[in-house]
């Protein structure tokens, strides 16, 4: 065991908020090794399949709630499911972990409302840094944010009429399930219309700026992808080409 780990061990929360990035498990930090080699479970949405890539005495330790993420049910309500379960867990073993793709508290309701039953609880949490979809979307445009970014929800963006600012880099989470507030992961769903999007969008950019699709790899055996498109063509843009992609808009120069 050396110093960090120590030291890691001396600090030691009760409920740890860890990413497990987007490259897996490529992206898992030091940091982040170490604290789920001390957790007595790791509760995960990381789906079973890919989990079979840690080392086995961290993987024994993973208790996977991915089925509990019902296709076609309200986000909410299997958000819901999912934290009850690892508080559950949390309450006969600590510590534990909550370990979800990407940073913890990068676009993520299950993180925060953990954080929030941790304080209810009185229980010690620590959010643990991990590599966001930000930081591999950053380096595939790529994309310095010195120049300005502003980062919305895509759906939210519109809902709440978000004014943007053309001469800013934008960042949208979530557009291939817009406008929808259920879970989708079966191949069967044929994605959102996006009208509604471009025409929020072109109040502020011009209709033949072009924008990026961006997807990160998951894996060693998964392709990246960056489509480019018009903004004005936004809404005809394929499934396969939106899928698990963040929307990048560059600046207007
Ligand atoms: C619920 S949020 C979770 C974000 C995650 N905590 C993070 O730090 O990346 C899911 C959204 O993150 C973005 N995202 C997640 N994985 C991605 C990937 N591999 N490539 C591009 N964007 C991704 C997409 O916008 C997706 O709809």
């Amino acid at each position: 065991m050396n110093e960090s780990s120590d030291a890691a061990r001396n600090s030691q929360a009760d409920l740890y908020l860890v990413g497990a990035g987007i490259l897996f498990p490529e992206h898992l930090t030091v940091q982040t090794i170490e604290i789920l080699e001390n957790c007595q479970r790791i509760c995960t949405n990381v789906p079973e399949t890919r989990l079979a890539a840690l080392p086995k005495e961290i993987r024994e330790k993973c208790v996977c709630l991915w089925p509990l993420y019902k296709d076609n049910r309200k986000r909410i309500d299997n958000y819901r499911d999912v934290i009850d379960a690892v508080v559950d867990i949390v309450r006969e073993h600590r510590p534990s972990a909550w370990m979800t793709p990407g940073h913890p508290f990068v676009f993520d309701s299950v993180s925060q409302k953990l954080l929030g039953k941790a304080r209810e609880f009185g229980w010690t949490a620590q959010i643990v840094p991990g590599i966001s979809s930000l930081d591999t979307l950053l380096a595939q445009i790529p994309y310095d944010p010195c120049y300005g970014l502003v980062v919305h929800e895509a759906t939210a963006l519109v809902r709440d009429k978000i004014p943007l600012i053309s001469s800013l880099a934008t960042v949208l989470f979530q557009p291939s399930i817009f406008g929808s507030d259920l879970t989708h992961h079966s191949r069967q769903y044929a994605g959102p219309s996006l009208r509604d999007l471009s025409a929020h969008l072109l109040q502020f950019y011009p209709p033949q700026h072009k924008c990026a699709l961006v997807y990160s790899a998951l894996s060693e055996n998964d392709d990246a992808r960056t489509v480019w498109e018009a903004l004005g063509k936004l809404d005809s843009i394929s499934f396969d080409s939106l899928r698990g992609s963040t929307l990048f808009i560059p600046p207007v120069r």
